[in-house]
């Protein structure tokens, strides 16, 4: 039974999973008290993971009906987020670990994303494409075994979540803005304003920032009045370039590598014009449950059934967390 912690940004989460990759707690608490900054504080992101994370780690242990004492491997999220939010994490997996003489597993965020999708029921295996689109991060990946995800495209400036939470903060949403964004949208023309995709970038990288320039620019031409009338067209057709700017790519990549299995993951993924999109492609596709594609611990635990633990007690207590960009090579193994 695998204990997964995750706090690498502002979700402080824990979930109990089994071996073969069911679910039997994901337990995870919303901090939603960035709201009113218009993103996340890291500082005050770690002061709350520090408050909640025992509690969510008990609350898992708890639903999942186990105590410390079934649990036989611990997995904790090493990087990338923000520093100080890992650090909790970490230190609670750390202490579990080494008192209770349990193996420990330094897990990817990234890799939770693009595994996200094989725990059970979907149950998905490679090999297969996946496309992660989270706030922080937006790639293609081609996964040929859980060990092996070699990247084949990434943005080249904002993630898509970021150009999500943008729109919507332009809008006058709050933050995060996608599930707001996706809610107004739902009541406008997604063809009402035509918003670049990037199509004109070439190969499997993303590209969002003029998408995000070009809706400053239509509300800047629009006025305050008109912008008001026509909210929900303007966020219907800015979501659709969202979608379009993905899925263009994702038709690329399918297309390139000759692989016709498609995994989606990461907090966009949660939207369900995207979902209806990627769905319907001539595809084997799998996209997780809404609460397996934002942050979660459950995808952490997915990851480690695939990794070593750290090799040694010395290993385990120096692990330290790494931020975005700065994933050292072999995350299984401790520091020299
Ligand atoms: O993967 P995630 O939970 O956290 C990161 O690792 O970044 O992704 C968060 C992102 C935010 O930008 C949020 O606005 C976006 O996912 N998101 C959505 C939806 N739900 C969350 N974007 C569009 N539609 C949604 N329903
Ligand atoms: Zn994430």
């Amino acid at each position: 039974m695998i204990l997964a912690i995750e706090t690498s940004c502002d979700d402080t989460c824990a979930a109990v999973v089994t071996d073969a990759g069911e679910i039997r707690a994901n337990a995870i608490s919303s901090q939603g008290i960035h709201d009113a900054y218009g993103g996340v504080v890291p500082e005050l992101a770690a002061r709350a993971h520090v408050e909640r994370c025992d509690l969510v780690v008990a609350d898992a242990l708890r639903t999942a009906g186990i105590t410390l004492d079934d649990v036989t491997r611990v997995a904790v999220t090493q990087g990338p987020g923000l520093v100080g939010a890992l650090l909790v994490g970490l230190q609670t997996a750390k202490a579990i670990a080494a008192v209770r003489g349990l193996p420990l597993i330094a897990v990817d965020h990234l890799d939770g994303h693009v595994l996200a999708c094989t725990l059970q029921p979907l149950g998905f295996a490679p090999p297969f494409v996946a496309l992660v689109a989270s706030g922080g991060h937006t790639f293609l990946a081609r996964v040929d075994a859980p060990d092996r995800i070699e990247r084949l495209g990434t943005t080249l400036d904002d993630a898509a979540g970021e150009a999500v939470d943008k729109g919507a903060r332009l809008l006058g949403l709050p933050y995060p803005g996608g599930p707001h964004l996706e809610r107004l949208a739902a009541d406008g023309d997604p063809t009402a304003f035509a918003f670049p995709t990037a199509r004109k970038v070439r190969g499997l990288d993303f590209s969002f920032a003029g998408l995000k320039t070009s809706l400053l620019y239509k509300v800047r031409e629009l006025g305050d009045a008109e912008t008001e009338r026509r909210r929900a067209d303007l966020a219907a057709s800015y979501l659709h370039a969202v979608v379009e700017t993905l899925a263009i790519r994702v038709e690329r990549a399918l297309e390139q590598t000759g692989i016709d299995r498609l995994a989606v993951g990461g907090g966009v993924a949660a939207n369900g014009p995207l979902r209806a999109r990627l769905g319907a492609l001539p595809a084997d596709v799998a996209i997780p449950s809404r609460d397996l594609c934002t942050d979660n611990a459950a995808m952490i635990a997915a990851v480690a059934r695939y990794r070593a633990p750290l090799p040694t007690r010395d290993a385990l207590l120096a692990l330290e967390a790494y931020a975005t960009g700065q994933r050292p090579r072999a995350t299984t193994a401790g520091p020299a």
